[in-house]
Parts: C-alpha cells; sequence; structure tokens
C-alpha cells in the first residue's frame, strides 16, 4: 500500500493505492472524524461486480449505509440527476455524520464530489475510484461538476475530498476501451510534466494496455504524485499554473459536447484528439519540433486512441471551442507542449489557427 498527500494545509488528504484495498474502505473511512454513516453514489454495473464487498467493509466497520445508483453514462453528470441524488440524501441522512463515497469513475466521482459540496453546505467526501482515469486523475484535485448541454462542467465547485482509495486490482474488469481512456489522461501527465514517464509508456505501453499490475500501479503512483504536487501549488487554478492540467482539453471538452456527451466521444478519447490538435497549433507557431510531435501522435495511435474525428462537423467543434469556459476576454486559452514534458499557457490564440488544427482532424 502507498501513501501520497496532497498538501493543502487543513484540507490535506492522502491518495491510498494498492490491491484489495476494497474490503479496507470501511476501516480506513472510521479514520475520518465524525463518521457514521455513508451515502454510497455508484452505477449498476459497479454495484453488480464490487458493491457487496464495499458494503460488507461499511458494515464491519459500523458505518450505516445506503446506495444510490445513477445511469451510467456522461448524462448522469446533469443537474437532474444532482437534484434526484440530493434528495435521496435527505431522506437517507439522520442528522448524525454522514459522508458521501464517489464509488465509480469520473462521472460518479465529479457528481458525487457536487453533491458532498452542497449538501448541507459540505459534507465529508471520499473517493473510491474504480476507473483507471479516475484513479490517475479525476478522483484527485477536487474538481466537481456536473454538465449542461452548452458545456462540459459549467456547474460546479472546488471541494476536495478527504481521502482517495485506488484499489488496482478493480480496473481488471475494465473493458479496453475504459482502460484506453484513462491512457489518454497518463499521456497527457507524460507530455506536460514528465519525460520519463513519456518514455516508459513508448516501452511499456503494450503491458499497461493488457493491465500488468506492476505497470498498474507505477502509472497510478507516478500519475497522483504529479497531480497531488500541481494541486498543492494551485488548487484552484488561480496563478495558472493547474491549467497546465487542461492540455488537450479545450477542443476536448468542445468534441464532448459536439457529440452530446455520447459514449462514443468519451473524454479520454476526445481529449487524445484536443492533444493531437493542442500539437498541430504548436507546429503552426513553430513551439514544438516535428519530431516531438510526431512521437506524440505515435504514442495515441499505439494506445489505439483516435488520432480522427468522425461524424462531427468542423463548424460545430468550432463553435463549441469559442463557447468554452476557459475563454478569458474573448480569447481562447491553450496549453501546448513546447517539448515531451514541457507545455506553455497561451492565451491569445487566433482562432484561424484552432480551425485549422479542427479542420486537419476532420476525417475526410
Ligand atoms: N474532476 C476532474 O478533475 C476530472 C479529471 C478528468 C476527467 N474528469 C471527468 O471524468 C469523466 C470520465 O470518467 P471515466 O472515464 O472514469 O468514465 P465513467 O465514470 O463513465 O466510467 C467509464 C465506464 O467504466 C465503467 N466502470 C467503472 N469502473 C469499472 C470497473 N472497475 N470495472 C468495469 N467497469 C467499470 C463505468 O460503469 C462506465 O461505463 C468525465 O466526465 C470527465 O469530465 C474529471
Ligand atoms: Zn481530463
Amino acid at each position: 500500500m502507498k501513501m501520497i498527500k496532497v498538501n493543502l494545509g487543513e484540507r490535506s488528504y492522502p491518495i491510498i493505492i494498492g490491491a484489495n484495498l476494497l474490503g479496507k474502505v470501511g476501516k480506513l473511512i472510521k479514520t475520518i472524524p465524525n463518521v457514521n454513516s455513508a451515502l454510497v453514489i455508484t452505477n449498476n454495473r459497479i454495484k453488480a461486480l464490487y458493491g457487496s464487498k464495499l458494503a460488507n467493509s461499511l458494515h464491519s466497520a459500523g458505518i450505516r449505509t445506503n446506495f444510490i445508483s445513477v445511469a451510467d453514462s456522461e448524462r448522469s453528470k446533469s443537474i437532474d440527476t444532482w437534484v434526484k441524488v440530493m434528495h435521496k440524501i435527505t431522506r437517507f441522512d439522520k442528522g448524525r455524520g454522514i459522508a458521501v463515497i464517489a464509488f465509480g469513475g469520473g462521472v460518479v466521482g465529479d457528481l458525487s464530489g457536487f453533491v458532498a459540496a452542497c449538501y448541507k453546505r459540505g459534507v465529508p467526501l471520499v473517493q473510491v475510484a474504480t476507473t483507471l482515469l479516475a484513479q490517475v486523475d479525476s478522483a484527485i484535485g477536487g474538481k466537481t461538476a456536473v454538465d449542461l448541454p452548452f458545456g462540459k462542467n459549467l456547474v460546479g465547485a472546488f471541494y476536495q475530498p478527504k481521502m482517495v482509495i485506488s484499489d488496482i486490482k478493480l480496473v481488471m474488469s475494465l473493458p479496453l476501451a475504459e482502460v484506453k481512456n484513462g491512457i489518454a489522461e497518463i499521456i497527457k501527465y507524460a507530455v506536460i510534466l514528465d519525460k520519463n514517464l513519456f518514455l516508459y509508456l513508448e516501452k511499456n505501453l503494450n503491458k499497461l494496455l493488457k493491465l500488468n499490475k506492476d505497470c498498474l500501479a507505477y502509472v497510478v503512483c507516478r500519475c497522483s504524485r504529479l497531480k497531488a504536487k500541481v494541486v498543492s501549488i494551485d488548487e484552484k487554478e488561480t496563478s495558472g499554473y493547474r491549467s497546465i492540467l487542461n492540455f488537450g482539453h479545450t477542443i476536448g471538452h468542445a468534441l464532448e459536447t459536439s457529440a452530446s456527451y455520447t459514449r462514443k466521444m468519451a473524454h479520454g478519447r476526445a481529449i487524445a484528439l484536443g492533444m493531437l490538435c493542442a500539437c498541430d497549433i504548436a507546429r503552426e507557431l513553430d513551439l514544438l519540433s516535428e519530431k516531438d510531435a510526431g512521437r506524440i501522435e505515435d504514442l495515441i495511435k499505439a494506445a489505439n486512441l483516435p488520432t480522427k474525428i468522425t461524424k462531427i462537423s468542423a463548424s460545430k467543434v468550432l463553435n463549441a471551442t469559442l463557447h468554452d469556459k476557459k475563454i478569458i476576454a474573448g480569447k481562447v486559452r491553450f496549453i501546448l507542449p513546447v517539448s515531451i514534458g514541457h507545455v506553455m499557457v497561451c492565451s491569445n490564440i487566433d482562432r484561424r489557427w484552432i480551425k485549422k488544427s479542427i479542420d486537419k482532424r476532420i476525417k475526410q
């Protein structure tokens, strides 16, 4: 078992990583002061696979527990679902130390975080991350949100969990497509911050795709450490440093919105394309070498992530990009790679370059 700390003063918390942690969740949560009951937010797929084990662990620790399942879709990150869950927690809460447990991937995690942030102006939140994407990224850092039809994550709050628990054994049951979605975020970390991780991925991608246990443990620990560091430095994106984590996300989010949040444009796939567009813009501006751009594209291809946008029009993607919330004073902000392991924040990218990068990636 490894423990990585997110350093945020009185809001600091551990990320606990290991195999077979699910049976220990109850005991771990009992270490949080005044928690006696828990609403577990999940979906039916995860509940069927692991719900009874989690329930047993919580009951053994003396935690009164109830489950709510939301639909297994990005569309559960909605105001309507949030209202449904708020009603459920109100009915279940007996006023004696309730916590919210997010038991799932990024969808459940973002929704549950926003529930925990709002219910009674904030109750303890624990992220029990079940997807690779959630373990390397979304469960950490306190960004919680639901989507609106016009854009991703438009309603939300910064709200840190008390604890993140990443049991790498849970990831073993992920469909391959979801493993790839997680790998997209791992490639993001490598490009923005960690050349050695990039080299590791170039060598070990096939092992990771086959869910080799050592590889998984390595990437989950490494990415958790990177995210913990970034969040500790700039928790609420005030200095701008945290925005490097948005590499690939400006056009990525626009693609998700344009595809009406359907699974064919899942978050990982969308940001793989978004990262490629950012590389194309960086190439146009002569910020990134052809060689490094080629290596990034090769890694994305090797992970079998998309390199072309299909079934969505370029104009739809462009419009959604120009309406992203990352627009500051009418300028679209992009995180552009300058070499593998280094990026820069560019807040005045001309729409011509954005259009050109999208056009290049549309499958003819
Ligand atoms: N808050 C953040 O900082 C942050 C960062 C990155 C992404 N996100 C958000 O995360 C979301 C994407 O998360 P995701 O990729 O985890 O998607 P997801 O939560 O939809 O999970 C993907 C699929 O895997 C299934 N699943 C989950 N755990 C499983 C398991 N152990 N075995 C088998 N199947 C399992 C789910 O039921 C779902 O069908 C997006 O909404 C994105 O915006 C948030
Ligand atoms: Zn992301």
